[in-house]
């Protein structure tokens, strides 16, 4: 999907609704991501920031709304073709949701097992889990459980398990969220770096404005299921309506 100025529309969003009962959470949100941007989407805790990107995956199906992904219709697509798109979409889950029964190599294997056959790769696994881990400072904490690591070491652990497929697409919940000041930094710096070397689009989900400021190319965001506002950090931080205020304040 070819836009003026050659910008490429990489994962669309349109008028997606999604109730849970009388609870109307998303009620007709649109978002588009270009190739190559940062796009950060903020909303205030239970504003269904989670629920738009568990539809954008799969995890929930939404109540009505389209997801085109490399322009393509996935509420239509089959299980098949839909696997194979997986492939080129990695997600950082909020939290980390590493498995705690496996060691870090085995988590990271595991998306590599689930579609080897699609990629029919064979015998390179141990090549991309250490890749996978050099990216993120991690090669060391190979042969541990999730327990014995940090909550930071954690995030940068399941960082790597979303690139490990070297996805084109990247979804980020909550990156940075429940980390010390620090270690948000260099968690900050690392989706910055893994941008830079990959050129991957980013869909950033945050409530954390300094996450937002560094990173964002533009910024939506969500209130009342619907997207309120849209700008970069610059117009929307200057802005003087009360409710989009309300997000830049420290
Ligand atoms: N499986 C579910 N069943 C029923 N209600 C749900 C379900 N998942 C989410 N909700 C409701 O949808 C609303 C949005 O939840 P969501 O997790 O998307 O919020 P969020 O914006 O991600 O918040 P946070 O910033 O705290 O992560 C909440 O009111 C929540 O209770
Ligand atoms: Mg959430």
């Amino acid at each position: 999907m070819k836009l003026k100025e050659n910008i490429v529309t990489v994962l669309e969003i349109q008028n997606l609704k999604k109730s849970f009962g009388e609870n109307h959470v998303l009620n007709g949100f649109n978002l588009r991501l270009f190739e190559g941007e940062n796009l950060v989407v903020m909303g205030k805790s239970g504003s269904g920031k989670s629920v738009m990107i568990k539809c954008l995956v799969g995890l929930m199906q939404a109540d009505s709304g389209s997801i085109r992904i490399r322009n393509q219709d996935i509420t239509v697509l089959g299980q098949t073709e839909l696997d194979l798109l997986r492939t080129e979409i990695g997600f950082l889950f909020q939290g980390s949701a590493l498995y705690d029964s496996m060691t870090v190599r085995e988590n990271l294997e595991f998306p590599l097992r689930r579609h080897k056959k699609k990629l029919r790769m064979t015998g390179h696994t141990e090549a991309l889990v250490i890749e996978a881990l050099e990216n993120v400072g991690l090669v060391d904490a190979i042969d541990l459980m999730p327990a014995e690591l940090s909550g930071g070491m954690q995030r940068r652990i399941a960082l790597a398990r979303a690139l490990i497929l070297k996805p084109k697409i990247i979804l980020y919940d909550e990156p940075t969220t429940g980390l010390d000041p620090i270690t948000a930094k260099e968690i900050i710096e690392l989706m910055r770096s893994i941008q830079a070397k990959y050129g991957t689009s980013s869909l950033i989900i945050t409530h954390d404005v300094d996450c937002a400021r560094v990173i964002s190319n533009r910024i939506i965001l969500l209130v009342d299921g619907i997207n309120y506002a849209e700008g970069t950090y610059q117009e929307l931080s200057h802005s003087d309506d009360p409710e989009t205020m309300a997000f830049f304040k420290h």
